[in-house]
């Protein structure tokens, strides 16, 4: 049987996260520069997005730059803000024909003032697509993302609009960048780098975890079926045991 015939379609992951890493040791691999390996990812970005609006999954998250990756050379970083300027803009047709609408997570403000406009333009160019939602963390961290929910909430809290006994978890997720957006049940990294490098840390309270050593570049659907497929051999007891889980499983 395929990797994609097993998958379960009624049980699938309403969100799947991916940290997207790799591109520079495949680019080393290949005898390139690193940016070779970027140009190359966006094969694997459309594959996954792909693959995931296929099967049914409603958000699908990437994490393609983060607030850390300013700190890399200027011309890897220049080269990454242009790559993504042209993606952005060669995409667009794609994702209104697959239905797929564009959404963007990060400090938006400190992109380049042409990626901005070119990246709200196609925002707003697929805001009515319903299949799937694709999320691009850019210029992205989870702390810079918990300090700007803590920063929104100390002013409710100053302007009288909330107060410290009205503040619970339904509260934070609705300040962070993700609010409104279910938490993803199945986080993928690629390249077998064993961390979570400052992503979505309060969104992944009980994601499942899927490490892969394929390098991002070399990333297709079948990368895709493989770890949903994973995911799905998986018991998540969310602090339950596993008795408590097959008894409710028994009863339905
Ligand atoms: C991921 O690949 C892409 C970004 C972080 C922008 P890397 O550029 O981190 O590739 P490696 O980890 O150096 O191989
Ligand atoms: C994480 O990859 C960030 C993205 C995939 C955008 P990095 O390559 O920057 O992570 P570290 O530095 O190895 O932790
Ligand atoms: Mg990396």
């Amino acid at each position: 049987m395929s990797l994609k015939d097993q998958i379960n379609t009624g049980q699938l992951p309403k969100h799947i996260a991916i940290i997207m890493d790799g591109n520079g040791r495949w680019a080393k691999q290949h005898g390139q520069h690193r940016v070779f390996g970027h140009k190359n990812g966006v094969t694997a970005v459309r594959e996954s997005a792909e693959a995931a609006a296929e099967l049914g999954v409603s958000y699908l998250t990437l994490y393609a730059f983060s607030t850390e990756n300013w700190n890399r050379p200027k011309i890897e970083v220049n080269a990454l803000m242009q790559l993504l300027l042209q993606t952005i803009n060669n995409e667009i047709s794609t994702l209104n024909k697959n239905n797929i609408r564009l959404n963007a997570i990060g400090d938006l403000d400190s992109l380049p003032a042409i990626n901005r406009k070119h990246l709200m333009k196609a925002i707003e160019e697929t805001k009515h697509n319903d299949r799937m939602t694709l999320t691009l963390a850019l210029s992205y961290s989870s702390r810079w993302e918990i300090v700007q929910a803590v920063k929104k909430l100390a002013d409710k809290i100053v302007k009288g609009e909330c107060t410290p006994e009205m503040v619970d978890a339904q509260c934070i997720e609705g300040l962070l960048n993700t609010g409104g957006m279910p938490d993803p049940e199945l986080l993928i990294r690629t390249s077998g780098e064993f961390r979570i490098s400052n992503f979505m840390l309060w969104q992944i309270a009980y994601s499942e975890l899927y490490f892969t050593n394929t390098l991002w570049p070399d990333f297709r659907k079948e990368d895709l079926y493989a770890a949903i497929v994973d995911y799905q051999h998986r018991e998540r007891r969310f602090g339950k045991t596993s008795e408590q889980i097959n008894i409710v499983k028994d009863q339905k």
